[in-house]
């Protein structure tokens, strides 16, 4: 049957892969991708305006670090000239104000800076960069300054998990409206890292009971996202709002994926925009095709009464640790090849809770 294919909602740009921090969990390809291959400004241009023409309504810039690029500010005042929300994501740590200034000139809407750790030293130690988190601190002023909104996005894993309640602390502390807890999902750099990466049970127990009860406490001064890890969870998240449905990223060399993660699937090719139409790509592409809608689905997700809520997981997980993106996210209590993330008794398990908008991950 025909999947029916509406215009998407946002876009995940990932303007390079150069970035002065070394994260253990980045979610850019292992491989990855030098300056010179990095489109020019004029075809991320040609793409933004064929994005907005696509209906797009918000655009995450992002990298690698975004402010790496020379014409950030010439792309961000393509995108506000169409009336694209965007969202800046960055590490801050080589930011100035000078620049923070130009982009907020340029039509900039918001500002997402990554804190590694909660504490400076976490901060110094996990993205191995010096005096990071002054920086960091430094350039969340700068945003308050210029009145632009403002979220703390922090990976967790087994090296800050103790830090969530520092973490909520520090989101106060510089003002922020929005704090993304997000648990480190486990594919690309962190599938590779995972031994080293992955927080026990209990901790990640103390966690989610910490994040309810802050979440409530804290309604209208803060608010809190959380996204769980799959591994102890009974059933996945709805991975990029569904295959090919809400969303899309583009690389720095111009491909356009249905997930960030997805080129990791070895049986998919990836259509570029200087080579196709943006909207043939988003409309037509097979890669986007092969996992949209219901009729890819396996048992036991084709008759599950989930499928509308997960889309039946994560390919690229699926494809991970099973080596077929078709199968049924193994982070499901139903998939048969549950028993590769089963480390944890069932009855202790945590259901996943992705709340408010996921970063076309974190
Ligand atoms: Fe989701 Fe498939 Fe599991 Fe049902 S069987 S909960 S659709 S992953
Ligand atoms: Fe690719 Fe989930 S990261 S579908």
């Amino acid at each position: 049957m025909k999947v029916s294919v509406g215009p998407p909602l946002g876009v995940l740009a990932e303007l390079t892969h150069r970035c002065p921090l070394q994260c253990g969990y980045c979610s850019n390809p292992v491989e990855l991708l030098k300056a010179d291959r990095e489109l020019d400004t004029a075809t991320w241009i040609h793409t933004f305006e064929q994005a907005a023409d696509l209906g797009i309504l918000q655009v995450h810039l992002s990298g690698g670090e975004p402010t790496l690029r020379r014409d950030l500010d010439e792309i961000i005042a393509c995108l506000s000239r169409r009336g694209v929300y965007t969202n800046l994501i960055t590490a801050a740590v080589t930011l100035t104000r000078e620049r923070l200034e130009a982009f907020c000139e340029a039509g900039l809407d918001h500002v997402q800076i990554s804190f590694q750790g909660a504490k400076p030293e976490t901060t110094e130690l996990i993205g191995r960069y010096r005096n990071a988190h002054e920086k960091k601190l430094q350039a969340a002023g700068w945003v308050r300054d210029l009145g632009l909104p403002l979220t703390v996005n922090a990976p967790i894993h087994k090296l800050n998990i103790s830090e969530v309640p520092d973490f909520v602390a520090l989101a106060l502390e510089i003002g922020a409206e929005r704090l993304e807890i997000a648990n480190v999902q486990y594919y690309g750099w962190a599938y590779l890292n995972r031994t080293a990466l992955l927080p026990n049970y209990d901790a990640v127990m103390r966690q989610v009971e910490y994040v309810e009860k802050t979440r409530q406490e804290l309604t209208g001064i803060l608010n809190i996202d959380f996204v769980t890890p799959d591994y102890y969870a009974d059933y996945p998240k709805p991975c990029m709002g569904g295959w090919g449905k809400d969303a899309f990223v583009i690389t720095p060399d111009g491909h356009v994926l249905p997930c960030h993660a997805a080129q990791s699937i070895t049986s998919l090719t990836f259509d570029k925009v200087t080579e196709r139409p943006l909207r043939e790509i988003w409309e037509q592409a097979e890669a986007f095709n092969r996992y949209r809608g219901y009729d890819w689905m396996p048992e036991p997700c084709r008759s599950c009464d989930r499928k509308d809520v997960d889309f039946g997981g994560c390919r690229c997980q699926a494809f991970a640790m099973t080596g077929d993106a078709a199968a049924t996210d193994p982070a499901c209590i139903k998939s048969p090849d549950h028993g590769a993330l089963r480390i944890m008794p069932s009855a202790k398990r945590i259901h996943p809770r992705v709340i408010g908008r996921e970063k076309a991950s974190a």
